[in-house]
């Protein structure tokens, strides 16, 4: 068995990846810019400097190692940002992306595990959400993910590509065993600035919206863990190997919980009130968002093993306590 290439490998979802290929006896490479990501999380296999923007920084990877396939998880994920400098987003999440995919076929590597997103469905029709649902992003980061999904099949069809495009519901929590967890600068997610309330580093939590069409009137959003995101990533290397068909895999817990239940359960884990403040809606925020992972299930099966809203936040506030403290010394 040859390398497998962890592109991104220093951020919050690659790491955990990482971490698990390495605890199961797989030989890995992290290929990262360190843009966003953190030298200290990608401690597991072998780590290589290099940006996908230069086609001569992975050509000098892909020589120094053989691959028997590349998880690719480098990409910039602010929705919002999307928005304000879609430039940034369609260069990097597409245009070297593209690099990487060429270097893979210069190399004859043909397994792809790609980070999608539920992004690339725009506001859905229908819960929970089914891969068969139209595919249409309202925002320029959901549009990056779906031009790749739709570059793979192109490159499938013509050069043998094998791929799978893990559409990832809302990635969250942290390694169990306390080694990785979120460190986005600037942190926009709910549940790390929840936590960041109940540590005290913030005053109060916005609520961005509280008329949508949900029990409570917040946003519904499929939380999963990214230790099962992280077994994902495994299983689907594996049944690509074992001539699965290309194609894209919802990885959701198909539970939603709202962002009110949300905070109420990080009060719940921490034992700290949280100041709440509700605020305008978010541009672009979907009411709700519930993944059916039923072809995972099925076709990779993938099975959660923390699927408990509160087990997510204890792992996330076990890692938040950590990174509190280093802040603060
Ligand atoms: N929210 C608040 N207050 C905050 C932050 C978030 O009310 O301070 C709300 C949001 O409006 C949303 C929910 O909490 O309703 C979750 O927001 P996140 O920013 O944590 O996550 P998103 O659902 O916006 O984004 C996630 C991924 C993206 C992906 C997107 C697909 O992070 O990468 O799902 O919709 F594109």
């Amino acid at each position: 068995m040859n390398r497998v290439l962890v592109v991104g490998g220093a951020g919050y979802i690659g790491a955990q990846t990482n971490k698990l290929l390495a605890d199961r006896g797989l030989k890995t490479v992290v290929f990262d810019d360190l843009s966003t990501g953190h030298r200290s999380l990608a401690r597991w296999g072998e780590f290589f400097k290099g940006s996908l923007a230069d086609p001569a920084d992975l050509a000098r990877c892909f020589k120094k190692y053989r691959f028997d396939a590349v998880m690719h998880f480098a990409a910039h994920a602010y929705v919002g940002e999307s928005v304000t400098d879609p430039a940034k987003y369609y260069r990097n999440n597409v245009a070297n992306t593209l690099n990487l995919l060429d270097a893979m076929r210069a190399a004859g590597v043909k397994h792809l595990v790609f980070s999608s997103s539920c992004a690339v469905y725009g506001a859905p029709r229908a819960l929970p959400m089914r891969e068969t649902l139209p595919l249409s992003p309202v925002n320029p980061y959901g549009r990056t993910k779906l031009m790749m999904e739709q570059i793979m099949a192109d490159y499938a069809a013509a050069y043998g590509l094998k791929y799978a495009a893990l559409r990832y519901f809302n990635a969250a929590g942290a390694d169990p065993a306390g080694e990785i967890g979120e460190a986005h600068e600037p942190e926009t997610h709910l549940i790390p600035l929840v936590l960041d309330a109940a540590a005290g580093l913030r005053r109060e939590i916005k609520v961005f919206g509280s008329s949508y069409k949900t029990p409570d009137g917040t946003c519904v959003r499929d939380y999963v863990h990214v230790a099962d995101l992280a077994l994902a990533h495994l299983l689907a290397l594996r049944y690509l190997q074992q001539g699965g068909q290309s194609g894209g895999f919802n990885l959701g817990n198909g539970k939603g919980f709202s962002v009110l239940k949300v905070i109420k359960t990080v009060e719940k884990v921490t034992g700290k009130k949280i100041k709440v403040q509700m605020a305008p809606r978010r541009a672009g925020d979907p009411a709700a968002l519930v993944a059916s992972a039923a072809r995972a299930r099925k076709a990779l099966g993938w099975r959660p093993q923390y699927a408990s809203l509160e087990t997510i936040i204890k792992h996330a506030w076990d890692w938040h306590k950590v990174k509190v403290i280093r802040m603060r010394k």
